[in-house]
């Protein structure tokens, strides 16, 4: 295995075989490659790309790399180990809804899911802002709590996809984590590690996405699903736009409120659209339907008959939240703010003339609360879990001038700029939108 070999190649765009991308994978794991190297490899392959065959060859070496989780035969014969990815938005709680509303289903959610990442939320955060919920868990015990339960939410554990960590790291420093083969056999290669029967892939587009045009969020949907499906997994991806937040809040403790508002059937309008169609495609990849459509109503149906509620009150005490604590949150006219902390001060922001809404911009949005402490400036910082926003009105819908549109939890008070940048938010028009204009679906 000679390492320069394979940089000079890729640098000249010759084709590497399956063997040399697993010859560099595991040189990566195990320590027979210098870091120069690795770092060139990854420059090569920001530059001249990997054509889809390299990056299948990529994707699973890099699964390969570390444990392989394995589930009882049955599940497998059945085709009932599922999960959802999402590129990550601003209000993205869809997790929180899916996993349990699945296993509601009958399926198997071994969900592995990440932290923030730059402006974006994480599941495993807002998750934590759930008194004594324990995001690590041993696989041996994710099994446990599959059998029981039918799903988790976990943080990724040391012995899952070892080459991604080290290759992530070197990507940071080197201006290479912008590269469709390198987002996708990262992304992939920790999913089919899970696996998986099926796999759905929530790819966003927009202002406040990591991909802001259609085209490049096509051409990493593309890449994945080709990678995924390459490896085996059944997966289908469906681009989503993302301009504007998801739901009625954005913040940690408060997007869980949405999460389990949804659960109880009381769900803003764009969230149970997004839940029900990537749990409708999975069911159906799944073989549990014949539809995507039946699938969707099946999802409908465990959030109108409490049995998606139900399963996540038994995930929140199989992932140690006390019993008294998951059967308050999960009752009907529960008092969240008795069970999670309220925020200081909270501020409402009235709209300055009236007209329908076209437009509010959740990139500005989730920086101003994550300069007021719900996001992270650098790995490890602590996040205050009571920050963030209550969106009162949504795309489409009127506003009078004066009517407060938003309120602001925050525990410091709000600058100027913070007040004239979430002001600035707001778009209005004269004339009315038309209807579905709230929807988020782009494709499939
Ligand atoms: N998330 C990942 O896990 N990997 C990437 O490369 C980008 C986002």
């Amino acid at each position: 295995f000679a390492p320069s070999d394979l940089i000079v190649n890729v640098r000249d765009s010759v084709p590497l075989t399956q063997g040399e991308v697993e010859g560099f994978v595991d040189a990566v794991t195990n320590n027979g490659i210098q870091q120069a190297q690795i770092g060139a490899m990854l420059m090569a392959i920001r530059l001249n790309g990997l054509s889809a065959d390299e990056t299948i060859h990529l994707t699973r070496a890099m699964m390969q790399s570390g444990e392989v989780l394995q589930w009882p035969e049955e599940w497998t014969r059945q085709k009932r180990v599922v999960d959802k990815h999402s590129t990550g938005g601003v209000g993205d709680k869809v997790s929180v809804v899916l996993a349990p509303a699945l296993a509601a289903c009958g399926m198997k959610v071994p969900m592995i899911s990440g932290r923030g990442l730059g402006f974006a939320h994480g599941t495993l955060d807002k998750l934590e802002a759930i008194p004594g919920f324990q995001i690590s868990c041993s696989t041996v015990k994710m099994r446990e709590i599959l059998d029981e339960v039918g799903c988790c939410i976990v943080g990724q554990t040391e012995t899952l996809v070892p080459a991604d960590r080290i290759l992530y790291a070197i990507r940071d420093v080197t201006g290479t984590v912008e590269s469709v083969p390198l987002i996708s056999s990262s992304i992939v290669s920790k999913k089919v590690a899970e696996t998986l029967s099926a796999l759905v892939l929530d790819v966003k587009c927009g202002k406040a996405a990591y991909m802001k045009t259609e085209k490049q969020a096509r051409d990493l949907a593309e890449s994945m699903v080709s990678s995924s499906c390459g490896v085996g997994v059944e997966t289908v991806a469906i681009l989503t736009r993302m301009d504007n937040p998801i739901g009625n809040y954005v913040g940690h403790s408060l997007e869980i409120i949405d999460a389990i508002e949804t659960m109880q059937g009381n769900g803003p309008s764009d969230l149970v659209e997004l839940v029900c169609t990537l749990g409708g495609h999975l069911l159906k990849n799944a073989g549990k339907v014949s539809t995507p459509m039946k699938g969707y109503q099946l999802i409908e149906e465990t959030i109108a008959n409490g049995s998606a509620l139900e399963k996540f009150r038994l995930m929140m005490q199989a992932q140690e939240v006390d019993e008294t604590t998951a059967n308050s949150l999960c009752k009907k006219d529960v008092d969240f703010f008795s069970i999670f902390r309220p925020s200081k001060l909270k501020t409402d922001v009235k709209a300055d003339s009236e007209g329908y809404i076209s437009s509010v911009d959740a990139f500005a949005l989730a920086n101003v609360i994550n300069s007021l402490g719900a996001g992270r400036a650098k790995a490890g910082d602590q996040i205050n879990h009571s920050v963030g926003l209550h969106l009162r009105k949504h795309i489409g819908e009127r506003v009078e001038k004066g009517e407060v549109w938003l309120t602001v939890h925050h525990e410091s008070p709000l600058s100027g700029d913070h007040l004239k940048t979430i002001r600035n938010t707001l778009e209005l028009q004269d004339k009315e939108l038309p209807a579905g204009c709230a929807s988020r679906i782009i494709d499939i």
